[in-house]
């Protein structure tokens, strides 16, 4: 998973750095990210708040967070980071202690979302932001010879290793309930025309799980995974996901 996260960070990066300037973070803000995994995002924050700023990053797992740390051992010589073992839904903060709050492909994994968005902006001052970035698998694209298996798998193990594998559509509505005005929304599209090594991890995964929940047999996953050499091969691969990045301002 962490690994993952990290080849993610690489492929991902230009969807991630959109994301952040359209929310704005700005030079010497402090910033929450809730649920921050190898702290791939938090590394990023590091870069737009700069010596002034700070980033606080939280995780429900401490293994993650372990990773985290060293991989942010550079970057925090230049900006304050700190990074703590805490639940998204009952957050160790004090009330309006920062200028925004992120939260990146997280509540998609969150059984109560609304929960943890309340209390994102309980954390944020007034007039800061509250920013959420998630993928939404109602909308991934893929080409492959055998469309029913293909949708069979994509569908089936979304619906089952997802709390809501529709989030990325949700957020706004989720802004808009935890009190937050001024909501904006920024589509953006993850492409990958050549199977990346991301893309290979990700659909090796979906088969896997196809499998492990009882969708395909292993033959079957087997030769869907093989199906994707020949479009390869004839310069025909599309994967296509869509993320849905949202902003809203905590009311003064
Ligand atoms: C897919 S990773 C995203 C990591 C990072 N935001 C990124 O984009 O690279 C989701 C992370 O959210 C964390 N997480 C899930 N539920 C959480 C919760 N209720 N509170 C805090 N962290 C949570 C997981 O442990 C995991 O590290």
């Amino acid at each position: 998973m962490a690994k993952s996260l990290e080849e993610r960070g690489r492929t991902h990066a230009r969807l991630r750095r959109r994301f952040l300037k359209f929310v704005p973070i700005r030079s010497g803000e402090c910033v929450l990210e809730v649920g921050c995994g190898t702290g791939v995002v938090v590394r990023d924050l590091a870069a737009r708040v700069g010596r002034g700023g700070a980033v606080v990053g939280i995780d429900a797992s401490r293994r993650m967070l372990d990773r985290a740390r060293a991989l942010c051992r550079e970057t925090a010589r230049r900006t304050r980071i700190a990074l703590r073992v805490a639940d998204g839904a009952s957050l160790p903060f004090a009330a309006n202690r920062f200028d925004a709050a992120l939260a990146v492909t997280v509540l998609l994994h969150v059984a109560d979302p609304l929960r943890v968005v309340r209390e994102m902006a309980r954390v944020t001052r007034p007039g800061g932001r509250v920013g959420l970035q998630d993928q939404d698998f109602g909308v991934v694209a893929i080409t492959h010879p055998d469309r029913s298996v293909t949708e069979r798998i994509m569908r089936g193990v979304a619906e089952r290793f997802y709390e809501e594998p529709h989030s990325g559509r949700r957020l706004p509505g989720l802004l808009r309930a935890a009190g937050l005005t001024d909501v904006r929304l920024l589509t953006d599209v993850y492409q990958d025309t050549t199977l990346e090594p991301w893309t290979k991890t990700f659909l090796e995964r979906r088969a896997e799980r196809a499998v492990h929940f009882g969708i395909v047999d292993v033959p079957t996953a087997e030769r869907w995974l093989d199906g994707f050499t020949a479009v390869v091969a004839a310069d025909a691969f599309v994967l296509t996901v869509n993320y849905y990045g949202a902003v809203g301002v905590k009311p003064r």
